[in-house]
């Protein structure tokens, strides 16, 4: 059975975990630091703390912005439950803006003409590694007094141009904070794990702060723990005396650590993005030539750039600023005179995985129930979830895989072996 998606670990990952496993540190150790810093150099960051997965870099984010009651934090309709759910956690309003119908990705159109007044955050999801309008969105949001973090979870290691110059997810200046995961179905792995990216001081400080319990150790920070003590004098108490041992919790945080195996797994595998992503984007490109002809079936548009008449700069992007996670097609079940659960046994019968990817997140039982949200609020999100269907896409599929999952859609339309 190919799934949709999978991790790809080979004998330079093992022996870097085995490395970490056997070294002195299991957590909080040098991996955490060594790739912290090799993530920052890939993607042309400032800063980036590592996490144990992408939901707490988001809600970190929403942390270290400030962001709580009273405050409306927008995202896509079509994404993963996290990028709203961090907004809940901090007591704001998650709210949802529909997706343009190409990209399946936030609207800006959208996002101007829904503004409300309230609202502190965008977040931008990179639906299927496809990098949203940045520059467009942070216009609209910056000129509002929002703030904008990008989801860039799906898009590890991509890009787009703008303004003439090609840029990084996570090292362009259209986001305040950019978040990614490193779940063993994205681009890159380290079991679990997340990154939070931002090229400012006090909210990457800040980060690291809450990522461990709010706790420092750094003497520089200390404010002492008796009111009015000095905690750099010689203290007559001993509840002030600042010794070896001494530490400060100066904030509510969270055990939100990463551990060295991971990090170490995650230093490996970025030595070998560059190879899973030209194979993402070579498997896409035989998809999408194959699937082109098919009436009952809709490729993902790859290579087109702007959606939108640029208004504050140019945004392009081509197949080969991408770093792909998913490839998803929409099909015309009706067409077919199939259901969407009848394709997806059909394709499992041929040994072929599939899932849907997503369920717009504001018709969750969840978010109607506390936010009253109903069916018909994002009508092209709706759209898409009705006919979206995601297909394997991982480096290590062989052309035999690729070939197995082009047949077996061609099937679904009674194409004859011939025409194949
Ligand atoms: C768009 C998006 N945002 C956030 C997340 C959360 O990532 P993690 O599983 O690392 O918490 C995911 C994971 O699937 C995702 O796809």
């Amino acid at each position: 059975m190919l799934p949709y998606g999978r991790h790809s670990i080979n004998e330079s990952d093992v022996d870097a975990v085995v490395r970490a496993l056997c070294s002195d540190f299991l957590t909080c150790g040098p991996e955490v630091e060594l790739f912290e810093r090799e993530f920052a150099a890939r993607v042309g960051a400032k800063h980036v703390v590592a996490v144990c997965n992408a939901t707490a870099a988001l809600h970190l984010a929403m942390k270290v912005l400030g962001i709580g009651h009273g405050d409306r934090v927008v995202t896509s309709s079509n994404t993963f439950l996290a990028s709203a759910n961090a907004a809940a956690y901090v007591g704001a309003t998650p709210d949802f803006i529909d997706i343009d119908p190409e990209f399946h990705n936030l609207d800006p159109r959208k996002l101007e003409s829904h503004w409300k007044p309230d609202t502190k955050v965008v977040v931008a999801v990179d639906y299927a590694g496809v990098p949203c309008n940045m520059p467009e969105i942070a216009r609209i949001a910056r000129s509002r007094g929002a703030y904008v973090i990008e989801d860039a979870c799906h898009g590890i290691g991509g890009g787009f141009e703008a303004d003439g110059k090609s840029w990084k997810l996570g090292g362009h200046p259209w986001a305040d904070i950019s978040t990614f995961s490193f779940h063993p179905v994205k681009t890159m792995t380290t079991g679990e794990g997340g990154i939070l990216v931002t090229d400012n001081d006090e909210w990457a400080a800040k980060a690291r702060l809450l990522r461990a319990h709010g706790v420092t150790r750094n003497p520089s920070d200390f404010v002492g723990l008796v009111d009015g003590t000095n905690h750099t004098s010689v203290c007559n108490s001993q509840l002030s005396e600042v010794g070896p041992w001494y530490y400060e919790m100066q904030d509510l945080g969270f055990n939100f650590r990463i551990t060295d195996l991971q990090c170490a797994l995650g230093r490996s595998q970025l030595q070998r993005l560059p190879e899973f992503i030209s194979r993402r984007q070579e498997i896409a490109q035989q998809y999408n030539e194959a699937f082109a002809s098919l009436e009952f079936l809709t490729i993902p548009s790859l290579a087109s750039g702007d959606p939108l008449p640029a208004t504050s700069s140019d945004f392009n992007f081509s197949l080969v600023d991408l770093s792909l996670h998913l490839y998803t097609v929409q099909i015309d079940f009706a067409r077919l005179g199939k259901t969407r659960t009848e394709v997806m046994q059909e394709l499992r019968d041929q040994g072929v995985g599939s899932q849907v990817l997503y369920i717009p997140v504001y018709l969750q039982p969840w978010y109607r129930r506390t936010f009253g949200y109903a069916p018909g609020k994002c009508p092209n999100a709706e759209a898409f979830y009705a006919r979206a269907l995601s297909l394997p896409l991982y480096p290590s599929m062989t052309d035999q895989d690729v070939q197995r999952v082009i047949d077996s859609v061609r099937d679904l339309g009674g194409i004859p072996a011939a025409v194949k």
